[in-house]
């Protein structure tokens, strides 16, 4: 090898005859995080030598070569006795570099009627692919500790609010059931995004397509695609599977931040109404009593890394001609660091839960404060005694005002106190008041009553689980 040849690249260098600069190299090379790819750039070359030979573009022999060299760079990889290289500048490179060492010239056929750009398309829709399954799984999970801990905690009370103001007593059950149904849309928004996702890039080429007699439709099944897509030039230069995963993520990121919420305020000594497990609790350094929720504050948190992901990406695209441009190279990392994030949130998020305990005895003295059943009340005496709802709500607040007065609820008013303000009202009143009771009366459709509950939990595992 002459000296011109050890400078310039191996891979592209024929036309240069200067190397790259150090600091170019450093901006060029996205090795540093692509090797995350190295799975999926190898299964889907596979795919591709496969069906080179099959389509007699290369022979038999060189295609099955291809494929034992590309198994064993996978293993060394696996192994982690493969060396990284920047100067390769990426996944793509490191790999077909390592296989020509391993094979010889022969692994120079398989990048026959491909390009980068379409590689990268279709590995990175690959690993997007995984990780929308990964995500999914982790969200499943999550249902699952909910579900179990809403049965549970089906007849547990506890204060329901607007506006964080006490405003019905609900059930604990019911109201862990409704993060369900947020996670449940969060998984289906994923199965969206996969559906959506599952067209494989792979034959575009740089962007035109090629003079090869390529079969697409063979890599696209083997690769577990639905189809080829349909527009070389789109193929290459689409990005909105990713655009549209960290969409997804960031959504999901919000709903896991509002759980998070919850978790600091309801550990919080105020409420006191949860309890974090120890090994989900952090200490101060100064003040012994404490017991921080440390991993809800840094779910809560770390869903700023998802949206800002998010927020990247779209500025990478936003202003992009036609077709490949080398600012895509940039799509990456957000989609990784958003991924890691959001499964570990995940999986703290499940944990805590599931070492969770709460203090019913708490909780139901909280949702008995503030004369929460008053629309118990009210309801009654339009169903019972047929006054119309604003006749009615004008009573109850003269009743709420004398159980004020009295430092009471209104279920320790006496039957004369009621008399008082409408004669007609009988002892069948007090079924309804209290915080059991009121919860026990809302058996409508999707509504808090332990019993619907129950029923809830049921249907929500056979949808979910
Ligand atoms: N590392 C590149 C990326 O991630 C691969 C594609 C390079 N294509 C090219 N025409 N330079 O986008």
């Amino acid at each position: 090898m002459s000296e011109q040849d050890t400078k310039t690249s191996s891979i592209w260098g024929g036309r240069f005859s200067e190397g790259p600069s150090a600091v170019m190299e450093e901006i060029n090379a996205s090795i540093g995080f692509d090797w995350r790819l190295f799975a999926q750039d190898i299964r889907a070359s596979k795919a591709h030598a496969r069906m080179l030979g099959a389509q007699g573009i290369i022979t038999p022999d060189d295609s099955q070569a291809i494929i034992s060299g590309l198994d064993k760079v996978e293993a060394e990889i696996n192994a982690g006795t493969f060396t990284f290289s920047r100067a390769l500048e990426d996944i793509h490179m490191n790999v077909e570099h390592r296989l020509t060492e391993l094979i010889g010239a022969t692994a120079g056929r398989l990048h026959t009627a491909r390009s980068r750009n379409d590689q990268v398309a279709t590995d990175f829709k690959l690993w997007v692919r995984d990780a929308l399954d990964g995500i999914d799984a982790g969200l499943k999970q999550l249902q699952e500790v909910l579900l179990d801990l809403a049965q549970a905690q089906a007849a547990t009370i506890l204060p329901g609010f607007t506006h964080l103001q006490s405003a019905q007593p609900i059930s604990l059950g019911h109201y862990l059931l409704a993060y369900v149904e947020m996670l449940g849309r969060d998984r289906s928004r994923a199965t969206d995004c996969r559906k959506r996702l599952n067209e494989c890039p792979l034959g575009s080429a740089a962007l035109a397509g090629t003079s090869f007699p390529i079969d697409r439709e063979m890599t696209a099944k083997e690769l577990g695609f639905d189809r080829p897509t349909a527009n070389s030039l789109d193929s290459v230069s689409d990005r909105d599977f990713a655009m549209e995963y960290l969409s997804v993520l960031s959504i999901t990121a919000v709903h896991l931040s509002r759980m998070a919420e919850e978790i600091v305020i309801w550990t919080s000594e105020p409420f006191g109404f949860m309890r974090l497990s120890d090994d989900f609790s952090t200490g101060s350094s100064i003040m012994p009593q404490k017991r921080n929720p440390d991993a809800a504050e840094l779910i809560r948190g770390k869903s700023g890394r998802v949206f800002g992901a998010l927020i990247g990406i779209l500025t990478v695209m936003k202003g992009l001609p036609l077709a490949y441009g080398k600012d895509m190279q940039e799509d990456k990392e957000p989609v990784f660091d958003a991924t890691d994030t959001l499964e570990l949130s995940i999986a703290a998020m499940s944990a805590m839960f599931k070492g969770a305990t709460f203090n019913g005895e708490r909780m139901k003295a909280v949702a008995a404060k503030g004369f929460t059943t008053a629309t118990d009340l009210a309801d009654w005496l339009v169903k019972e005694l047929n006054l119309p709802f604003r006749d009615a709500h004008h009573a109850t607040g003269a009743l709420v005002k004398i159980a004020e007065e009295k430092g009471v609820g209104l279920e320790d008013l006496s039957i004369d106190d009621m008399q008082s303000v409408n004669p007609e009202i009988g002892k069948a009143v007090f079924d309804v008041l209290g915080v059991e009771n009121s919860t026990k009366s809302r058996t409508s459709l999707g509504g808090t009553a332990p019993s619907g509950v129950l029923e809830q939990c049921k249907l929500a595992r056979k949808k979910y689980l």
